[in-house]
C-alpha cells in the first residue's frame, strides 16, 4: 500500500506570524501521524515555515516553480532556488493557476520536468470542470491532462511525483465529491498512467483528492480505495482541522 499524503495548500493566505502560529500549533498535533505531512505555503512564508519545522515530521512545499534553470523571467522562481532552502515539495498546475495564469498541459510539463530536474517533488494538479462534468467530455480532459501533462516523465520520475485529482467544481466552493465520484475518477486516471507506464508504476502512484476537504469528511474520502492522501486548501489553514484530517489515517 501506498503512504498516504496530506499536504496543505496555502494558497495565498498568511503572514509570517501566521505561519509560526499555525505550525507551532500544528507540530505537535501531527507527530504520531502515519500519513507524510506537508505544508505548501506563499514563497515570503518558506524560509520561516522550513525554520519552524525543522526536525519534524511535517515538510514544506512551495505553490509553483518556473520551467527555466534561470534568465530573464521576472517575478519567477526557479526550481534550484526552492531546492537550495531546503523545500521538497512543490505544487504544479493548480486549476486556479490554469484559469487565472495560463498555465496549460504543455508549461505543467515543463513546470514538473524542472522541478524533477532540481530534486524537487512536484505535486501535480488535474481536473475538470463542472461543465466539462456535465458535458461528459470529463475523461477526455483528465486523460489529456495526463498525457500530455506527463508526456516525457519517465516512469523513473514518476517515484518522486504525486498526482491530485482535484476536481475544479469542488474547490473552495464547500462542494465535496461525493466519496464514490472521486474514487471513480481517481480510478480513471490511474488507469490513464496505467496505459502509459504499466501497472506497477500506477498502483503505487500517490494520487491525492482535493476540493473541499475538511475535518468532517476527511475519513470518509480517505477510506476510499483509490485515495492515497488530500491536498487541502481552506482547512489547511486551522492548524486543528488539518491535524485532524491528517489524523484521520492511521
Ligand atoms: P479547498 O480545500 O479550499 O476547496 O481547496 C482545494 C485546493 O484547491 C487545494 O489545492
Amino acid at each position: 500500500m501506498n503512504t498516504k499524503v496530506i499536504a496543505g495548500n496555502w494558497k495565498m493566505n498568511n503572514l509570517q506570524a501566521d505561519t509560526t502560529a499555525t505550525l507551532t500549533q500544528l507540530i505537535p498535533l501531527v507527530a504520531d501521524a502515519t500519513a507524510t505531512v506537508i505544508v505548501c505555503v506563499p514563497y515570503t512564508n518558506l524560509a520561516t515555515a522550513l525554520q519552524v519545522v525543522k526536525g519534524t515530521n511535517v515538510h514544506v512545499g512551495a505553490q509553483n516553480c518556473h520551467w527555466a534553470e534561470k534568465g530573464a523571467f521576472t517575478g519567477e522562481i526557479a526550481p534550484s532556488m526552492l531546492k537550495e532552502m531546503g523545500v521538497e515539495y512543490v505544487i504544479v498546475g493548480h486549476s486556479e493557476r490554469r484559469t487565472y495564469f495560463g498555465e496549460t498541459n504543455q508549461t505543467v510539463l515543463a513546470r514538473t520536468k524542472a522541478a524533477l530536474n532540481a530534486g524537487l517533488k512536484p505535486i501535480v494538479c488535474i481536473g475538470e470542470t463542472l461543465e466539462q462534468r456535465n458535458g461528459g467530455t470529463m475523461e477526455q480532459v483528465l486523460t489529456e491532462q495526463i498525457q500530455q501533462g506527463f508526456a516525457e516523465i519517465t516512469a523513473e520520475q514518476m517515484a518522486n511525483v504525486i498526482v491530485a485529482y482535484e476536481p475544479v467544481w469542488a474547490i473552495g466552493t464547500g462542494v465535496t465529491a461525493t466519496n464514490e465520484q472521486a474514487n471513480d475518477a481517481i480510478a480513471f486516471c490511474r488507469s490513464v498512467f496505467e496505459s502509459m507506464y504499466g501497472s506497477d508504476t500506477a498502483a503505487s502512484l500517490c494520487i491525492q483528492y482535493g476540493g473541499s476537504m475538511n475535518d468532517k469528511n476527511a475519513k470518509e474520502l480517505l477510506s476510499m480505495p483509490h485515495i492515497d492522501g488530500g491536498l487541502v486548501g481552506g482547512a489547511s489553514l486551522v492548524a486543528e482541522k488539518f491535524a485532524t484530517i491528517v489524523n484521520a489515517i492511521k
